[in-house]
């Protein structure tokens, strides 16, 4: 038996106000349309058609190289009709799950639990009980509670707009059965659409019952159709990372202001992070590890026992065990620290090794270096690593002392053990151990005069 999904997403999304197709407007960095379509690749067997229409080609490269069958629909005439333009992906024994591509956070549990309820003689509908359906398709039941139909808010009588019953819009059947309903769809409602509720009544005049399931929360089949909706959303889904961070045994200082808009190949225990942090793609983190107010960690690997302080950036970077980063420092794409160095205020580091025990305290650019161990970089030393066209490298060997306000001009190497004087600018090779230092005399004329204002 094979699953057959398939994503509505060719809505035009008209109240987001926005040139982006709705479904490509972002949750945590991802879009809605790939926050859905992850979630139907957790369903086993299941091959996933995308019916796309407006913004069509930039839908597409969204989510280029992804196992994707993607069908056009030109004219957006109606859920409906919407499905009719897959009819020729289904075959009569696959069953039919049917997502929106503006409902991102629904639950792949919750998509399981419908898809058990269909056989050869029902179909699945998820319903939901809302405070307030306004917009939403109803259910309607009869006496013993079987359903009957879905009507439209805009095709309700007044009894029926009291439902509170809705439909998320979310359904699964047989194939066969459905491409039978969908031949006889036709759009005499009040929308002028083709609705794909409609077959629920055919269903039901067939004897083909209609199985119902919920989402264990009404914000798992909320869909976007504004950009209120859209930061609602992206709340749920932060306090739900939240909650899982929490479990797994992190200390947030506050869950309401801490962002995750990406995941973590693997976590430790006794993190504790501070306020507005954010996460963002695939991170690493060790345990017993201190993340300072403010800072993003990006793509990185924090091994145990670091402390990342207040305002810092770790962006592509792996910091090494027991080392200690900011405040306000930088790592750039490929800052590799080794165990406990030490990277301090407005130090900037980038494609960069830094081997054990080595300090950059203050006010340092080093960029396409490699910093032996136990290595003192003074304040303010920048490795000039660019001529204006190339990069070159920077050696630093273990045990050099850079004086403050250094200039190391690439290619260059320091060896072991030197120490370089303060202000020092260094264009050629420094040898091992003594003191190395390019620097003007110092003078002090005795007999100047202080000038005097003119009149
Ligand atoms: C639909 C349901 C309604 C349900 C509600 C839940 C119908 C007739 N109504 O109403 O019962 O309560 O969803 O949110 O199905 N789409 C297309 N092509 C189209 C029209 C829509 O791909 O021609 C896609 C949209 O991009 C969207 C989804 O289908 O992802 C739902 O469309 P929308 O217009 O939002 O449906 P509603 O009127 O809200
Ligand atoms: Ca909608």
């Amino acid at each position: 038996m094979t699953i057959k999904t398939l994503i509505l997403a060719a809505g035009q999304g008209t109240r987001m106000r926005s040139s982006l197709p709705k479904v490509l407007h972002k949750i945590a960095s991802r879009s809605l349309l790939e926050h859905v379509y992850d979630t139907s690749k957790q369903i086993k067997n299941n091959a996933v058609t995308v019916i796309y229409g407006h913004g069509g080609e930039r839908v597409k490269e969204s989510l280029a190289g992804l196992e994707i069958n993607w069908v056009q629909q030109k004219e957006q005439l109606g859920t409906g009709h919407a499905v009719q333009q897959a009819e020729s992906e289904i075959n009569n024994d696959d069953i039919v799950l049917v997502l929106y591509g503006d409902v991102p956070l629904l639950k792949a549990a919750t998509i399981e639990g419908l898809l058990e309820k269909v056989t050869d003689n029902s179909m699945a509908l998820l319903t939901v009980e809302l405070v307030d359906p306004t917009g939403y398709g109803r259910i309607v039941r009869n006496a013993s509670k079987e359903v009957l139909k879905i009507v439209e808010q805009k095709d309700a009588n007044e009894s029926e707009k009291l439902i509170t019953e809705g439909n998320t819009g979310i359904l699964a059947t047989k194939g066969a059965k459905l491409k039978k309903w969908l031949s006889q769809l036709d759009n005499s409602n009040a929308q002028q659409e083709f609705y794909l509720t409609d077959i629920i009544e055919m269903a039901v005049k067939e004897g083909v019952r209609v199985n119902t399931h919920q989402p264990e929360s009404a914000d798992e089949v909320l869909g976007v159709n504004n950009r209120k909706q859209l930061s609602y959303l992206e709340r749920v889904y932060q306090t739900i990372q939240a909650d899982k961070l929490m479990e797994a045994g992190v200390t947030l200082f506050d869950p309401a202001r801490v962002d995750c808009r990406g995941e973590f190949s693997s976590i430790g225990q006794d993190i504790s992070v501070d306020i507005n942090v954010i996460f963002e793609g695939i991170n690493k983190i060790g345990n017993n590890v201190i993340i300072g107010a403010n800072s993003i960690i990006n793509n990185s690997i924090i091994a145990d026992n670091v402390q990342i302080l207040a305002n810092s950036i770790i962006d592509n970077a792996c910091v090494g065990e027991g080392s200690r980063v900011g405040p306000f420092a930088r790592l750039r794409p490929q800052a590799e620290l080794a165990e406990n160095v030490h990277i301090g205020n407005f130090v900037e580091i980038k494609k960069s090794t830094i081997a054990q025990g080595s300090k950059v305290n203050h006010l340092s650019y080093i960029g396409d270096a490699t910093v032996g161990s136990g290595v003192n970089i003074g304040a303010g030393t920048i490795t000039c690593n660019y001529d204006g066209v190339n990069k070159f490298r920077t050696v630093i060997e273990d045990g050099a002392f850079i004086g403050s306000d250094t200039q190391l001009i690439a290619p260059v190497t320091v060896k072991k053990n030197a120490t370089i004087g303060a202000g020092s600018t260094i264009a050629k090779d420094v040898p091992e151990g003594g003191l190395t230092l390019s620097r003007t005399k110092q003078i002090s004329l005795k007999n100047w005069k202080k000038p005097v204002k003119n009149k």
